[in-house]
């Protein structure tokens, strides 16, 4: 292939993302500059935080500008180099962006990709998923800032998604009563018969905070919180006396314009402690962590799953499927 193709951002979505808030531009293949190397984009990951960085919102990186190349996570091999670091044929892991080329170590590079070792025992996409961003969220904001113990009850929603999964599944390694809160009953069915959690909530049943009920008989101890909204709610309503509540993402709230008003004294009451953390907090102990989940992967305690959909030109509305809940585990885009 000659020519790059890239999503730049055209203009911030309202709402729902569309294909029309993209240009879709081709140029040829860069060459490498000096301190450069050149990657052939392979595998896209895609993630709520795309969302968020499309708009104008503050938020923990900088947005994406209008005219820019969306930003992405992704692993691409390298097919030519001028810096020492990477050489030709090796695979990376890193912001490779919504392209089919993209340009490791330039200077104004916020996070340089890493170089992806050879020989792994695991599956070279849950560098993304189950082994990667997605793993290391549930890894440290469960057992960091969620200080799990053996015997309570967790909560986690988008318990189907690709952090929900391995939360539930951390979970019930560490001990807990797992409970995940997931749309629909092929996925409840999924987090508890191929995961293993010990209940699943249907939040799409109209008996949904029945079933909440039902299924946390001791309360919760520990809500690991990825989507807002009543879910949450409900959930805090239940939480019991010294809680904790790790808040890792309201994707409910992502295409909406407004901000969300919330009810807070639930956590003075029950004196919960709630924490937002972003994964790049833990990037000193990235390693420490995909060996952890790695490991677990290998020896079977660990489940990695995986949806993949082929075609870079399908990246904007393969992106809804996060909010439709069109995926189970990683989404990811097959370049
Ligand atoms: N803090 C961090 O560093 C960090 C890092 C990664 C991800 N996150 C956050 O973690 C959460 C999960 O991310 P992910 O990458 O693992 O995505 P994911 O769970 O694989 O996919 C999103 C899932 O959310 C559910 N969902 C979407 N809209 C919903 C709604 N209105 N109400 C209830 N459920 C809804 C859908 O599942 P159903 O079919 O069950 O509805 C969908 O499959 C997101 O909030 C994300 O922003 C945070």
């Amino acid at each position: 292939m000659t020519i790059n193709r890239q999503f730049r951002l055209k203009r911030r979505p309202v709402g729902r993302v569309t294909r029309d808030d993209f240009d879709l531009v081709e140029s040829p293949v860069p060459e490498p500059g000096e301190g450069e190397a050149v990657v052939r984009n392979l595998y896209l990951s895609l993630d709520p935080t795309n969302r968020i960085w499309m708009s104008d919102q503050p938020q923990y990186m900088p947005p994406v500008a209008i005219g820019e190349v969306m930003r992405g996570g992704g692993i691409g091999r390298v097919v030519a180099s001028r810096n020492p670091a990477f050489k030709e044929g090796d695979l990376v892991n890193g912001l490779v962006g919504w392209q089919d080329y993209s340009i490791a170590g330039g200077p104004s590079e916020l996070f340089p990709p890493t170089v992806i070792p050879d020989g792994l025992p695991i599956p070279v996409t849950t560098l993304m998923g189950a082994c990667g961003m997605t793993g290391l969220t549930a890894y440290f904001g469960l057992t960091e800032i969620g200080q799990p113990k053996p015997g309570e009850t967790l909560v986690v929603s988008a318990a189907a998604g690709a952090v929900g999964s391995v939360v539930g599944q951390i979970g019930r390694i560490m001990g807990m009563r797992v409970v995940g809160i997931a749309g629909g009953p092929e996925k409840c069915r999924f987090i508890t018969e191929e995961l293993g959690f010990d209940a699943a909530v249907d939040y799409k049943a109209a008996d949904w905070r029945e079933q909440l009920k039902a299924a946390t008989p001791k309360g919760i101890d520990v809500n690991f919180e990825n989507v807002g909204g009543e879910i949450m709610e409900a959930v805090v309503a239940r939480m019991n006396l010294y809680g904790r509540m790790p808040l890792c993402g309201m994707i409910s709230t992502y295409n909406d314009t407004t901000r969300p008003r919330y009810d807070i004294s639930p956590f003075l009451m029950k004196r919960i402690r709630l924490q937002g953390f972003i994964i790049i907090d833990f990037k000193d102990r990235y390693i420490e962590g995909s060996m952890q989940l790695a490991q677990w992967l290998v020896e079977g305690k660990l489940k990695a799953r995986e949806t993949v959909v082929d075609g870079l030109e399908n990246a904007p509305e393969t992106l809804n499927m996060l909010f439709d809940g069109g995926n189970t585990g990683k989404l990811i885009v097959k370049i």
